[in-house]
């Protein structure tokens, strides 16, 4: 409890207002986004490889949270920007995001997404596998362009928060296998193509990972690749993106590393092989998402009901769930939350706290302590920034929420709630007759 920040009213504060306040301006279930966080662990990234003397790009994965002003979050801050969907590049272009630094994403890219990113001349597509190839080779010559694209591989390196394997082969549905001879041959379709300009090589290896090994062999894999094509070809490749995965502190249980920790030693092992060759050091990318927006992020909910079953449990239900933060009931992904009205009164229930979907399974969290709940009293979960509105559906018809951000005490609405409307927005009623009428 003593790490949040409290008023005299006992009511919890994001980015120096009253969360209460907010509920009440902007109604629940209600994202609220504390942009000073965003910017610092941003700023982290950033000055880290600066120190370091490493030219670099920190791409925000945007799939842990998109939306018109979030990206225009992430300009201010000089990120670039990784995309995965041409609703995720439009959505970009509409935020006016500088195109030279959005990096395109997918294991099954459309030809109308592709020529999107062509006509939009975007900075780098990431290409996934040998469809891929033929299809942008094709439209970048219609379009006589050059396109700028990294290989992404999959170097038999998978991370999980606290350990990683290596295996020969990685079955990923991603990227040209490192180790079978798939990325020679891809690297062999691409790297004299007069409209393709092959910047380097891409790889992510998890999600949520605490420590700094997985990230070390990945790059040891790629930049041994690119050495060998270097030596081979005369090739020089000038990027090393090792995409996201750095973890963040859901529950008191999780510990993960500083930003600056997760670069520093990624930067030592590229420096350290490069050293020895005559290749230049390439610039290094990375691709965090859920470490920029994830902690940021707070849901405030309504409490409404509460059922006791005796000896086993007491569900307390909120206006929200499973509609709004699927990560629970997909994953079983923890969280914690405080009665946000209520900071420094003692916690002396259990709870389960439950959402209102129409299914058992609509548990946002499995156990705890709270003080005693009343209806009205507004939950605060923890955390809910990454991958959670981004995955939010219409399940049962639920409006999806409204996304609020805040700095140093002013507030400003980023996504409006859907309305009743919204939801009938793109329903079209019956025409075709009842049989036999
Ligand atoms: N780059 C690539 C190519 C990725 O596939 C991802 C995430 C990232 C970067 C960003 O990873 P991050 O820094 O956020 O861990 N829905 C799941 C997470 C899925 C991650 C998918 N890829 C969840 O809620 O835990």
């Amino acid at each position: 409890i003593s790490k949040h920040v409290v008023n005299e009213k006992g009511h919890l504060l994001l980015g120096g207002i009253d969360s209460i306040e907010l509920a009440k301006i902007y109604g629940t279930p209600l994202f609220v986004y504390d942009l000073s966080l965003i910017r610092e662990r941003a700023r982290a990234f950033i000055n880290t490889f600066k120190q370091e003397n490493v030219q670099a790009q920190v791409a925000y994965a945007s799939k842990a949270f998109s939306s018109v002003a979030m990206y225009q979050v992430m300009k201010q801050e000089n990120l670039s920007l990784d995309v995965v969907s041409a609703g995720e590049l439009y959505t970009a272009i509409k935020a006016g995001f500088p195109v030279d630094r959005i990096h395109f994403h997918g294991n099954n890219k459309s030809k109308e997404e592709l020529l999107l990113a062509i006509e939009h001349k975007i900075g780098c597509i990431v290409v996934d596998n040998f469809y891929e190839i033929e299809l942008l080779k094709k439209l970048a010559k219609e379009h006589d362009q050059k396109v700028n694209i990294l290989l992404r591989v999959t170097p038999g390196v998978e991370a999980h928060t606290h350990d990683y394997i290596t295996t020969g082969q990685q079955d990923s549905k991603f990227g040209f296998d490192l180790l079978n001879g798939q990325a020679d041959r891809a690297f062999h379709e691409v790297f004299r193509d007069e409209h393709i300009q092959l910047l380097g090589l891409h790889c992510h290896i998890g999600s949520q990972i605490f420590e700094t090994i997985g990230f070390k062999v990945a790059a040891e894999k790629l930049i041994k690749k690119m050495i060998e094509w270097y030596n081979e070809e005369g090739f020089q490749c000038t990027v090393l993106n090792l995409g996201g995965g750095f973890g963040i502190k859901y529950t008191e249980e999780d510990s993960p590393l500083e930003p600056s920790v997760y670069v520093k030693e990624m930067v030592v092992v590229v420096k350290d092989l490069v050293s020895k060759t005559n290749f230049a050091m390439p610039e290094i990318w990375i691709e965090p998402g859920r470490s920029l927006v994830g902690d940021a992020g707070t849901s405030l909910y309504t409490v409404g009901s509460e059922k006791e079953i005796p000896d086993i449990r007491t569900y307390l239900a909120v206006d929200g769930g499973m509609s709004d933060n699927i990560r629970p009931a997909l994953y079983g992904a923890l969280y914690d939350a405080v009665i946000a009205n209520k900071i420094g009164e003692k916690n002396t229930e259990n709870y389960t706290i439950a959402g209102k979907c129409c299914e058992s399974g609509d548990k946002l969290i499995e156990q705890i302590s709270l003080p005693k709940a009343d209806a009205g009293d507004i939950l605060a979960m923890f955390c809910t920034g990454a991958y959670g509105y981004a995955m939010a559906s219409n399940y049962n018809r639920l409006s999806r929420p409204a996304v609020v951000f805040v700095e140093n005490g002013n507030h400003q609405l980023a996504v409006r709630r859907e309305t009743l409307e919204d939801i009938v927005h793109l329903d079209l009623p019956l025409t075709l007759e009842k049989e036999g009428q």
